[in-house]
């Protein structure tokens, strides 16, 4: 049996295809290829890549037979946060839309589990933190809304039709494979620590540190930044509970240590051995100032705790995948 992993080639997607081919499983990822991502990167033995896109029902209607598909994990989708609110369509069409069509062409191809990439962007400003999946839902961004609806949507299916459904909200995704051959590639580049080392390393300008009179112990905005091979691997226990009759999931998934951008900027100068070239600069529409989970149902619920998500791993291993010249 095949699990069909949308957005397989793009930053999460391609570290959980790595740790489900590891653990034998059978991988067919459908990718379009819009995150920039090579169609000859290698693949790990056991994966397959088919290009195309996840709103094309007839098509993922035939993969789904053709290659016995049973699960499905759900990357594929845009995700910046700044980018929602300049170009909503983009959002509401990739993030709703099309992945409706991708729901309704499993529902129809007779699968049963279906996990979700959600986000902590679903909670918009938290009102306390660390973040319990049960805090108020009310996304500030299109990004964040277009998570929550599916969330909805997933929801509904369940109840309706018996799909069996997780839906992992991540904090903040970093690192990268420990050995170096895979890491984060976004075009453009907009999240922390690969532009703090890109700054460190002389490749870019110095990083724009977005305003340092929050109130947060050092002023600056604090995150939960969670390594991104934990993610996958809280995935595959998911997706086994899943396939073992588990039929809903809702979890937050990150460390529930809060770190602020400071403490990226000084660990960071500590791992290269010098200071990272940065300006201080207003602030950045729409970036609460703490957002933390509550990591205890993951906890319960998966057995799930972070283990190469200490500050430092983060970004050595990050550092290592940069140095590699694949990023
Ligand atoms: N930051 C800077 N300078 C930069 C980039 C980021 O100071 O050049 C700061 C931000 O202001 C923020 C922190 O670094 O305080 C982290 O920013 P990221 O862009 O790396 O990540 P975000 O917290 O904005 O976003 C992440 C995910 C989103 C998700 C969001 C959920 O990338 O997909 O968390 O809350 F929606």
């Amino acid at each position: 049996m095949t699990t069909l992993v949308t957005g397989g080639m793009g930053f999460v997607g391609s570290h959980f295809v790595r740790a489900a081919c590891a653990a034998g499983m059978h991988v067919l990822i459908l990718d379009d290829l819009s995150g920039g991502a090579s169609p000859s990167l290698p693949l790990p033995s056991g994966a397959t890549l088919v290009v195309g896109d996840i709103g094309d029902r007839s098509r993922v209607q035939t993969l789904c037979r053709e290659f016995h598909v049973e699960s499905v994990v759900h990357f594929a989708g845009k995700i910046q946060v700044g980018e929602s609110v300049k170009r909503p369509e983009l959002y509401f069409d990739v993030n709703l839309m099309r992945s409706l069509h991708l729901l309704e062409a499993v529902r129809q191809a007779g699968i049963s589990n279906f996990i979700f990439s959600s986000t902590a962007a679903v909670y918009g400003v938290p009102e306390h933190v660390p973040i319990p999946e049960s805090a108020p839902k009310d996304p500030v961004n299109p990004y964040g809304a277009t998570k929550l609806a599916f969330e909805h949507a997933l929801q509904a299916y369940g109840d309706a039709h018996g799909l069996r459904w997780a839906a992992l909200r991540y904090f903040n995704a970093a690192g990268a494979h420990p050995d170096g051959t895979l890491g984060e590639n976004h075009e453009p580049e907009t999240h922390l620590i690969p532009l703090v080392l890109d700054a460190g390393l002389g490749r870019r300008p110095p990083l724009q540190l977005f305003g340092e009179d929050y109130a947060t112990p050092d002023g600056t905005c604090v995150r939960d930044y969670i390594h991104v091979c934990d993610l996958a691997d809280a995935h595959l226990v998911a997706l086994a509970q899943l396939k073992a009759g588990r039929a809903r999931i809702v979890a937050n998934l990150g460390t529930g240590h809060g770190i602020t951008v400071r403490q990226v900027l000084d660990a960071a100068a500590e791992v290269l051995g010098r200071p990272i070239p940065h300006q201080i600069a207003s602030r950045r529409a729409g970036d609460p100032a703490a957002l933390v989970a509550d990591p205890s149902r993951a906890r319960e619920l998966l057995g799930f705790v972070a283990q190469r998500s200490d500050l430092r791993t983060l970004i050595e291993d990050a550092l290592r995948s940069r140095r590699g010249g694949l990023v």
